[in-house]
């Protein structure tokens, strides 16, 4: 039998989640609400008109979920804390509940061995902020730092991994330049401001974990390789416009101090000189590792009526998409980590999300059969693992997601997890992904290769 290389030792296997995907609950025990909670009770914003007042309903079942994680075989587990549960008004008094709620279920993972991995934030912010201009006020920076500086003293010591934020751009780019996500704003100069504070969020909540935590803290973004669809100069200049503005806009400023000169293409000629030079100080933190979210590549064409970018995105033939209309190209998971070393040198990296959406068919013999889903881990796996041989720190690997969840604005109607969740009974069903990445785990990779 050939051997094939496998993970290092000690290789953080986890499953990812968030707050709003999964709790439900969002107003028990003295929360405020959420801009997605808000989002989603205003009609017309989500598929089915769906919310996340119920969702998997972990609020009140976190403990099985707990024994599911135990059953996989998890290592690690990572999941976002509500802000609004913490800081129930944004920013002043801590809410007890809300943080005991959190506590039980950290104290009880480490009681498992189950190593908590927690996101500060995952997109819910607390209503009250988003009415005083959410991102794009400066003093966001400010409230997001005191509620992490409450949470870093109320866990010190339990809990090893944060990062700030999941997913700056989607922020940005769903919430700010487009209307898909809130507060749905859909202009340029808000986006700009929105993404420069949230950089400044970033570096002041990692000063106050420099001051009063201890662990790591990190950032966690989404990356793409982004492709030109001809040789053409035009659609290679989109190309490079559409990789400064989703790749290198956060990770730039927070890695190497400055913003990428395309991204002036985006915002407008000068659109820095809006803030003081100082600023770039405060965001340019070290950090101890960098997150990777992937899940598909961008392929696009030059396209002078799609503002701001003048590009617009290219959808291949004769390839698999994923029920998000992703396609499924794991060699970019490889291109994407060779990139991030490359470009920004050896910070040790986790990929903190990766997976897909199909439809599922019914439970039969106790299992959901899923190979499509069991078939994307396994190539993408195998495409981690090409460039950990390659010399990439690659230090975790994080399934999206541990249980299907509420996927934003396509509500109930994407599944994702490795765990099949009935949303009428709350039942929950391991599907042969799940089977799958057990083995995985055990073998710590041999089982991609059977
Ligand atoms: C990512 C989000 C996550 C989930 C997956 C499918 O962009 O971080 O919450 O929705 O996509």
């Amino acid at each position: 039998m050939t051997r094939h290389p496998l993970f290092p030792q000690g290789f953080l296997w986890g499953a990812a989640t968030s707050a709003y995907q999964i709790e439900g609950s969002p107003l028990a025990d003295g929360a405020g609400p959420s801009n997605w909670h808000r989002f989603t009770h205003t009609p017309g914003h989500v598929s089915g008109s769906d919310t996340g007042d119920l969702a998997c309903d972990h609020y009140r079942r976190w403990r099985d979920d707990i024994l599911l994680m135990k059953q996989l075989g998890l290592k690690a587990y990572r999941f976002s804390l509500a802000w609004s549960r913490i800081v129930p008004d944004g920013t002043g008094s801590v809410n007890r509940k809300g943080l005991d709620f959190y506590r039980r279920l950290i104290d009880t993972l480490n009681d498992e061995g189950i190593e908590p991995f927690v996101t500060l934030h995952h997109w819910d912010l607390p209503a009250v902020l988003e009415d005083q201009g959410g991102w794009s006020q400066r003093d966001s920076a400010q409230w997001f730092a005191g509620y992490a500086e409450q949470v870093f003293k109320a866990f010190n010591g339990q809990v090893r991994f944060w990062s700030t934020f999941n997913e700056p751009w989607v922020i940005v780019d769903a919430g700010y330049l487009h209307t898909v996500h809130p507060p749905a704003l859909g202009s340029v100069q808000h986006a700009a401001r929105a993404a420069h504070n949230l950089l400044r969020a970033h570096g002041a909540a990692v000063q106050a974990f420099r001051a009063v935590g201890s662990g790591q803290i990190g950032l966690v973004v989404n990356l793409e390789p982004k492709y030109a669809a001809t040789h053409e100069p035009d659609d290679v200049a989109a190309m490079a416009r559409m990789h400064s503005y989703m790749n290198c806009q956060f990770l730039d400023p927070a890695l190497l101090g400055s913003y990428p000169i395309q991204l002036d293409e985006v915002y407008g000629t000068g659109w820095q000189q809006q803030f003081p030079p100082a600023d770039m100080e405060m965001i340019h933190q070290p950090i101890d590792f960098l997150g990777i979210n992937y899940y598909s590549r961008g392929i696009v064409h030059n396209d002078p009526t799609a503002t701001p970018f003048g590009a617009s995105p290219v959808r291949p033939e004769r390839v698999e998409y994923t029920d998000m209309g992703w396609e499924v190209f794991p060699e970019g998971l490889r291109i994407c980590l060779l990139w991030v070393q490359k470009r920004y040198g050896n910070i040790p990296l986790y990929i903190t999300e990766n997976g897909a959406a199909f439809a599922d068919p019914p439970v039969q013999d106790g299992c959901i059969h899923d190979p499509r889903r069991m078939a994307y881990y396994r190539l993408h796996l195998q495409s981690a693992l090409d460039a950990l041989r390659k010399g990439v720190p690659l230090r975790g690997y994080f399934a999206w997601s541990l249980l299907d969840n509420f996927e934003w604005t396509a509500g109930y109607s994407k599944r994702f997890g490795l765990i099949g969740v009935d949303y009428i009974t709350q039942a929950r069903t391991l599907k042969d992904s799940a089977l799958f990445y057990r083995r995985v785990i055990e073998s710590n990779g041999q089982a991609i290769w059977e």
